[in-house]
């Protein structure tokens, strides 16, 4: 049985002021989570070396240690902790939102609501991925695929205060294989690029540093997935029918006026959303063919008998794998929820309704390209997010592509 166990947060200001704001205006949430409030980073590390916590709450500007600072620190010594962080809208500042050390970007001032809906969605994600028979699960994959080094690279340039487009390009080109799969892929219709684009750094000037790197990382698995797989004609099903959700959920979060990020995290979200698939399809290729069958004589859901039979989903497996890697919290979360985004208790549009929609929307469009029962719209999680009667709206969008 599950014990309800009281999430920790541990929350650092360098004013005093600020901290006892914080400290009243959410004593409601006393009975769920245990709170501790530090003064500047270097308490905070003081008093992360007595105990554990689950999730960390900073501010940005701090004299003695920065925010992002002290998340450096945190994600080398306490890599497990959930790490926000609270800032002001500066551009230099917005860029931080891309560097690995911190999950979630909160701007300042931050509603109290807001505030409360990312930390309970943070340790929601947390338990999700916490749960022992998913880790089991996930750790006896005999063939997890790997991070491909040009995705570290990146992450790696992404680290430093500026980095240019062309860096970034020049890291793309090391790799020849990637560089001809990223300009065949740019060249195809798929993104509706009308000129010819000849090298890796006209590419990303074109696509942006968000969308590159979530290629270079899902082109890398696919194919890492594909050699290794008896059953590589599925796997380019779900490669297709990830390439069509990916390009939706991007083109629904321009119609929802996401901010720049979110609508690239979208398209991230929607490339990997079904990894967790493939995955299986590779792991077993036998049972997992079995059970795409049984999905459709028996008219059933493709998760509810990947729940039977392995005791964890695509959705799971795909998110778990994502959160090892260390990718955006956003992403991960629409990974884990897309065919239940109730469950989040998500509250606001991020990447998860976009790929959802999206994913719900492919399935009317093609249903002989979809694997088991296809999902239907969930009206009580849209009209949480005031969606439904937008989706009309939505639906007509996409089909004037
Ligand atoms: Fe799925
Ligand atoms: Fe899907």
């Amino acid at each position: 049985m599950e014990q309800s166990v009281k999430s920790r947060i541990l929350f650092v200001d360098d004013e005093e002021r600020v901290l006892n704001g914080l400290r009243r205006t959410l004593r409601g949430k006393i009975p769920l989570w245990e709170m501790e409030f530090a003064i500047g980073g270097p308490e905070a590390l003081n008093i992360l070396k007595q105990r554990e916590f689950d999730v960390i709450v900073s501010d940005m500007r701090m004299p003695d240690m920065s925010g992002l600072e002290l998340f450096q620190i945190i994600q080398e010594k306490y890599p497990q902790m959930i790490r926000i962080i609270l800032s002001g809208h500066s551009d230099q500042e917005y860029l931080l939102r891309s560097t690995a050390s911190t999950h979630q970007f909160l701007s300042k001032p931050c509603e109290i609501e807001v505030l409360d809906s990312a930390i309970t969605r943070s340790t929601k994600l947390k338990r999700l991925l916490r749960n022992p028979q998913l880790v089991r699960s996930a750790t006896q994959l005999k063939s997890i695929p790997s991070l491909p080094t040009v995705y570290r690279e990146i992450q790696q340039a992404l680290q430093k205060e500026t980095v240019s487009l062309n860096e970034i390009g020049g890291i793309v080109e090391k790799d020849p294989g990637m560089s001809t799969k990223i300009l065949q892929l740019v060249n195809s219709s798929f993104f509706g690029i009308a000129k010819h684009v000849s090298s890796p750094a006209q590419a990303v000037s074109l696509l942006g540093i968000e969308i590159t790197r979530s290629l270079v990382l899902s082109l890398h698995l696919f194919d890492q997935i594909r050699g290794g797989s008896a059953l590589p004609g599925l796997i380019n099903q779900i490669w297709n029918h990830s390439t069509t959700v990916a390009k939706m959920a991007k083109k629904i979060a321009r119609q929802l006026n996401f901010d720049p990020y979110d609508i690239d995290y979208a398209f991230m979200a929607g490339l990997l959303h079904d990894i967790g698939q493939a995955i299986f399809a590779t792991e077993a290729p036998r049972v997992y063919m079995d059970l795409v069958d049984r999905t459709r004589q028996e008219d059933q859901y493709l998760w509810k008998l990947e729940a039977e039979t392995f005791r964890t989903t695509h959705a799971e497996i795909g998110a778990y794998l994502m959160g090892l890697w260390g990718l955006k919290d956003t992403i991960i979360e629409a990974i884990a929820f897309h065919h239940a985004p109730s469950a989040s208790g998500q509250t606001t549009r991020t990447a998860l309704c976009a790929l959802y929609i999206a994913d719900v929307l492919d399935a009317e469009l093609e249903p002989e390209q979809m694997i088991g029962r296809p999902t239907q719209f969930d009206m009580e999680y849209l009209a949480r997010l005031g969606l439904e009667k937008q989706i009309d709206a939505i639906r007509k969008n996409i089909l004037s592509r």
